[in-house]
C-alpha cells in the first residue's frame, strides 16, 4: 500500500506469483493501465488486483492488456478443484467513480467483482477467456467459474457496451440496488444472472444485451429458506435479446449445495415485485 496521487501509470508491470496489486488510489486521481500487466502462478484466493477510492477514475490505454494467465490455474475445474486458484480484479470502497476501455484475457477464475461501492460505471471492457472453452483449451485444462462481473452489496451500478466470453455468468448480481447492464455482448457462459446471497436485489435493468451460445439468457436463483430476507423487485429486460433460455431455479436445499431444484417464478414470491420480461 502506498499513497497515490493524481495520475498513476500502471505500464507493462509483472507482478509476481502470490502478491496482490492493491491501489488505493486517493480521492479524484486517476489510474492507467499501459501495455500488458501480468500476473505470476501461486495457488492463492487472491485477489490479483484490488482497487479502492472515491472520485476516480480508471481506464486502459489503447492496446493495453490485464493478462491473468489463467492456463497456468486452469484444470477444467474452477473453485471445485484441488487447485486455489485467485479471482481477479475487484472494485470496492470505491463512490462515484468510472473504469473505462479494460482490457481482460484469461482471468484464473472469477474476473470482475464490484463489491460495497456506489455510483460506479465500467463502460467499455472487454473480457476475453476464448482460450479456456473446452475444444481450445487441452482436454481437462479449461476455464471454469469465470464470472464476467459481479456485483455485491452495491448500488447505481452501470455496465455498459462491454462483451464477455467466458465459461460462467457474463453479470452475476449478488445483492444490491439500482444496477443496470447494457449494451452487452455476452457469449459461451451462463447469461445474465441473479444470485442466492440471501440478501436484497432491487431495480436491476438488463437492456439492450445480447447472450447467445450461452447456459441460460437471464437465470434467477433463489433459496427456498430464504425467508424474507430474500426480494426481487423490479427486475427490467428492456430489449434484450436472449438465444439463451430464461430460468428461474429456486435451490431445493440450503446455501452451498449445487441443487437446484426447478420452480417457476419464484419472483412473485413478493407481491409487489414487479417482474417485466
Ligand atoms: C465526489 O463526487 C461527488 C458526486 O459527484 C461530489 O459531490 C463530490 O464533491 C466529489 N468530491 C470531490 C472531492 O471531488
Ligand atoms: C484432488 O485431491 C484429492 C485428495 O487429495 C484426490 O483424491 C483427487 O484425485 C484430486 N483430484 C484431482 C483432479 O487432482
Ligand atoms: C461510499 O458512500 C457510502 C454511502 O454514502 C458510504 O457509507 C461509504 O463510506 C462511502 N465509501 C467510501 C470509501 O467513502
Ligand atoms: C450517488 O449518486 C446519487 C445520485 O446522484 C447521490 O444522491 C448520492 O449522494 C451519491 N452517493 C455518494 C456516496 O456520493
Ligand atoms: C441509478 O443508477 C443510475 C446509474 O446507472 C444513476 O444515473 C441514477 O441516478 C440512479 N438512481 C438513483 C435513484 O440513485
Ligand atoms: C445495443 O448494443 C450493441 C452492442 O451489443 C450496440 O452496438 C448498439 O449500438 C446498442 N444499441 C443501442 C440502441 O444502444
Amino acid at each position: 500500500m502506498w499513497p497515490l496521487k493524481m495520475i498513476v501509470l500502471v505500464d507493462s508491470l509483472v507482478v509476481p506469483g502470490g502478491q496482490q496489486l492493491l491501489l488505493q488510489l486517493t480521492e479524484s486521481s486517476t489510474l492507467a493501465f499501459r501495455g500488458t500487466t501480468k500476473f505470476g502462478f501461486a495457488k492463492w484466493k487472491g485477489n490479483l488486483v484490488v482497487i479502492t477510492g472515491c472520485n476516480i477514475t480508471v481506464y486502459g490505454e489503447k492496446d493495453s492488456l490485464l493478462d491473468g494467465q489463467g492456463p497456468l490455474w486452469w484444470d477444467g475445474q474452477g473453485s471445485w478443484g484441488n487447485v486455489t486458484k485467485p479471482k481477479f480484479f475487484r472494485i470496492k470502497n470505491t463512490n462515484n467513480s468510472i473504469f473505462y476501455d479494460i482490457n481482460i484475457k484469461n482471468c484464473p477464475m472469477g474476473c470482475t467483482q464490484i463489491e460495497l461501492s456506489e455510483n460506479v460505471t465500467l463502460r467499455n471492457w472487454k473480457i476475453d477467456i476464448s482460450d479456456g472453452d473446452e475444444g481450445v483449451a487441452p482436454e481437462n485444462k479449461f476455464g471454469h467459474n469465470t464470472d464476467g462481473f459481479g456485483i455485491s452489496k452495491s448500488q447505481n451500478i452501470l455496465i455498459e457496451d462491454a462483451v464477455v466470453h467466458n465459461q460462467d455468468d457474463c453479470v452475476v448480481i449478488n445483492s444490491g440496488k439500482n444496477i443496470t447492464a447494457r449494451n452487452l455482448f455476452c457469449y459461451g457462459g451462463h447469461g445474465l444472472s441473479i444470485s442466492d446471497e440471501g440478501s436484497v436485489v432491487e431495480d436491476v435493468v438488463f437492456e439492450n444485451c445480447t447472450v447467445t451460445n450461452s447456459e441460460n439468457g437471464i437465470h434467477v436463483k433463489t433459496c427456498v429458506d430464504a425467508g424474507h430476507e430474500q426480494k426481487f423487485k423490479d427486475l427490467d429486460k428492456k430489449s434484450t435479446e436472449l438465444k439463451s433460455k430464461i430460468d428461474f431455479n429456486q435451490k431445493a436445499s440450503g446455501r452451498g449445495s449445487n441443487d437446484f431444484g426447478k420452480l417457476s417464478l419464484a419472483v412473485d414470491r413478493d407481491s409487489d415485485a414487479g417482474l417485466k420480461l
